[in-house]
């Protein structure tokens, strides 16, 4: 038997009903906060997320899914392409691609898409995975470095959770500095890991030279006391960094958004400058980050754009349907009404009366003129239908039509045109 790919998953219903849930309140919610939908395609090229995300992470070293397309002919070598492990890089190609920077003000951008990443697969981690994620990107002079804007977003992530029914979130933030900070730090960092870097896993050896802040992405328990000790970015911040910072805090403040401050949240991809931050949930387990994001004012510049400092984010959107179904369990919305015809025949007429109602906005399930009544009105329960509609030659010569309620076993004779407002005012 072939099965889906370890990692990929069918979503099958009623779980989809919570998916399309999320995706319409996300929609909703976008929609308030003038953000546009942008679809970019599912691979790019590979050096997009190398020079974006940055060669040393873990996503990039590891976890992508990267083939040589093939050229033209057999003998020519192809390009690196690469399944997106995040949309981020896609949305700033695209930016650069169709100079957006010439459009007034700053975009604000939204997509819902795939991602891939070749983790190992857990609860709320899996090789294709979904995310819901926005970015506001703009030149400098439409406002896109301001800290009201990385306000904006927080306080809508804070509205989208909270229409989504999901409470009891943490906001961890962090100002993870700029290419100012960063020299003093690096060498603040790489002093203090010399005496102890022999003692730690592999990969923190490797990255102490290469890359010493992807340290902190070090999940391996006997370095944790370790790092736990390492000088932390936000006692090297300048001073502008640290006025965005505090500026940030006051107007989430007086929005009444919660946050903690955590000094260690360095996120998992190279492109950030300033503002990092995740929101985690208790439902969730070990991987409870439910959501990531940031600013990336140098992210446009290192792709070949111009200066466009950014800031966006992404919501794992399994690790939300999952969170959602243990707080609040999974159910689709039955049919309204099922429409059991009796005896042969009648199917025209039953696709005609579901016509009618479905247009009403009632939803409707067609039975079979080929099952007894008995058997209809199983297969309706079955179903979860609240209402029963029977159909034969009688109803149609009377226009008059048995409507039978599943729950209580009443049944009512009711006119044709009056089907609809009896049918939706008893919802
Ligand atoms: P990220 O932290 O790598 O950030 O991913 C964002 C979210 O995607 C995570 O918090 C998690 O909920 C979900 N996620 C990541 N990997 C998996 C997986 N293997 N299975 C299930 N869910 C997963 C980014 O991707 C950035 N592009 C976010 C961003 C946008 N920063 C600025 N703009």
């Amino acid at each position: 038997m072939i099965k889906a790919v370890r990692g990929t998953r069918d979503l099958l219903p009623p779980q989809t009903d919570v998916w399309n849930f999320v995706d319409s309140t996300a929609r909703e919610v976008f929609r308030l906060y003038n953000f546009h939908e942008i679809r970019t395609p599912v691979f790019e090229e590979t050096q997009l997320f190398a020079r974006s995300v940055g060669e040393e992470t873990d996503i990039v070293s590891k976890e992508m899914y990267t083939w040589e397309d093939r050229g033209r002919a057999a003998s020519d070598k192809g390009q690196s392409l690469t399944l997106r492990p995040e949309n981020t890089a896609g949305v700033v190609r695209a930016y650069i691609e169709h100079k957006l920077w010439d459009r007034p003000g700053v975009q604000k951008l939204y997509y819902i898409g795939p991602q891939f990443r070749r983790e190992r697969p857990q609860k709320g981690r899996y090789r294709q995975f979904y995310q819901i994620g926005a970015e506001i990107i703009g030149p400098p002079t439409a406002g896109s470095e301001s800290p009201a804007r990385d306000a904006e977003i927080l306080e809508m992530l804070a509205t989208l959770l909270d229409r989504l029914g999901i409470a009891n979130w943490t906001l961890e933030l962090n100002s993870v500095g700029c290419p100012n900070d960063r020299p003093r730090y690096y060498e603040a960092l790489k002093e203090a890991l010399k005496p102890v870097v022999g003692q730690m896993c592999e990969d923190c050896q490797r990255r102490a030279t290469t890359n010493p802040l992807r340290v902190f992405d070090c999940k391996v328990p006997e370095d944790q006391p370790i790092i736990e000790k390492l000088p932390r970015i936000s006692d090297y911040l300048d001073e502008p960094c640290r006025k965005h910072f505090a500026e940030l805090q006051e107007i989430l403040k007086s929005l009444d958004v919660p946050f903690t401050i955590n000094d260690r949240l360095v996120r998992g991809l190279d492109y950030y400058t300033r503002t990092a931050f995740e929101f985690t949930h208790g439902a969730l387990g070990a991987q409870n980050a439910i959501l990531g994001g940031g600013r990336y004012d140098g992210l446009s510049e290192s792709l070949g754009g111009p200066k466009a400092p950014g800031i966006g984010f992404a919501i794992g959107e399994d690790r939300v349907v999952l969170t959602l179904e243990e707080t609040q369990g999974s159910k689709s919305a039955p049919p309204d009404v099922y429409i059991a015809p009796l005896g042969s025949g009648m199917d025209r007429e039953v696709a005609k009366l579901g016509r009618e109602l479905r247009t009403a906005g009632i939803i409707v399930e067609l039975g079979d003129e080929t099952f007894r009544l008995k058997k209809s009105l199983e297969t309706a329960s079955k179903l979860g239908a609240r209402f029963a509609l029977i159909v034969g030659e009688n109803e149609m010569n009377t226009n008059q039509f048995a409507v039978k309620n599943l729950a209580t076993g009443e049944q009512i004779s009711v006119a044709r045109s009056e089907l609809p407002a009896r049918i939706t005012g008893a919802k």
